[in-house]
């Protein structure tokens, strides 16, 4: 294998560029030729592709999103697309292909695999929704992100002795909320897999408000409902206002923490050594510690459990 390349597709998620920084120099590393594909699958089939040099990713590795830029492909989904793609591939003599993305990029990616085009994935979303890896580039800048958030807002929430509604990304997953919600010590947290009925929720809050704590923080996954539905509910039922904040793309931004760091570097320089080793079809997963092996269908098909231990320990702490 001479050349290969490289993109980022779906949401872009912080440590992205870390990643992309980390193929790139693994790979001039083990001698190949690199080429970064611009706007996901997109890119690929217009043939949007960039040789990259060492000092294309020099002061990328502290800077959210994506030098690359990201896309979400409509025609990459079809069989045209695909062929496409492929057609551009091999008029530059590419031969290995590496996509930084979620579960839906890595279905894309599958589908090249089926034409025998070696493929490996990393998986890069602040969800953290893939199965099959316990961490996804980009989860833990934006749990810092949303923490810190939180932090501010629950000095003006004391200060007016108000409920805050806090809606925050994921899409049908919870992570971010369980996550961001256990580390700032909110008072409820609602995750769409651990339904719960509003009552018991201003139950807990009433409970507090008796002892004298008259603030509450509730975060809400917005896989479960948005902020404003629920705010509507609390007053229909309970008479009670509230204030709702959507931290919405903040999420996304922002300069990746070491952890996402750290992992894109491992990430990033794995799927090289994969590609080289003649690996396709497998996303580089990260689990027990240890950089694993995940077959495609695996991070698309199975589906990604939040930690429920970690759901009780907070309801648990949050009393
Ligand atoms: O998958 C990442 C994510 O940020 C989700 O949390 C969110 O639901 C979605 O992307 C938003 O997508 P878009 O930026 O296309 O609105």
């Amino acid at each position: 294998m001479k050349k290969i390349a490289v993109l980022t597709s779906g949401g872009d998620a912080p440590g992205m560029n870390a990643a992309i920084r980390a193929v790139v120099r693994r790979g001039i590393y083990c001698g190949l030729e690199v080429y970064g594909v611009r706007h996901g699958y997109e890119g690929l089939i217009n043939g949007d592709f960039q040789k990259m040099d060492l000092g294309s990713v020099g002061d990328i590795i502290h800077r959210g999103g994506t030098i690359l830029r990201s896309a979400r492909s409509e025609l990459f989904k079809t069989v045209e697309g695909q062929h496409l793609a492929l057609k551009s591939l091999n008029k530059v003599d590419i031969e290995g292909l590496i996509v930084i993305g979620g579960d839906g990029s890595f279905k894309g990616a599958g589908k090249l695999v089926e034409q025998g085009f070696p493929t490996i994935g990393i998986p890069g979303t602040i969800d953290n929704d893939i199965a099959g890896t316990e961490y996804s580039i980009g989860f833990d800048t934006a749990v810092n992100t949303v923490m810190e958030a939180i932090d501010k807002i629950r000095d003006t929430a004391y200060s007016h002795e108000r409920i805050c509604i806090i809606e925050v990304m994921g899409r049908e997953a919870g992570d971010i909320a369980l996550w961001s919600g256990l580390c700032s010590g909110a008072e409820s947290i609602i995750i769409p897999e651990a339904p719960q009925n509003v009552e018991d929720i201003i139950i807990r809050i009433q409970q507090g408000q008796k002892r004298g704590k008259m603030h509450s923080i509730i975060v809400v996954a917005e896989g479960v409902c948005s902020g404003e539905d629920l705010k509507t509910i609390i007053k229909e039922k309970f008479n009670l206002e509230t204030r709702v904040i959507v931290l919405g793309h903040l999420q996304r931004g922002g300069s990746p923490t070491a952890y996402d760091r750290m992992m894109a570097s491992r990430m990033g320089a794995k799927a090289v050594d994969m590609l080289v080793d003649g690996e396709k079809g497998v996303m580089v997963g990260w689990r027990k510690c240890q950089l694993v092996h995940v077959p495609f269908d695996k991070a698309y098909e199975d589906k990604h459990k939040v930690n429920m231990a970690d759901f009780y320990l907070a309801r648990s702490l949050s009393i």
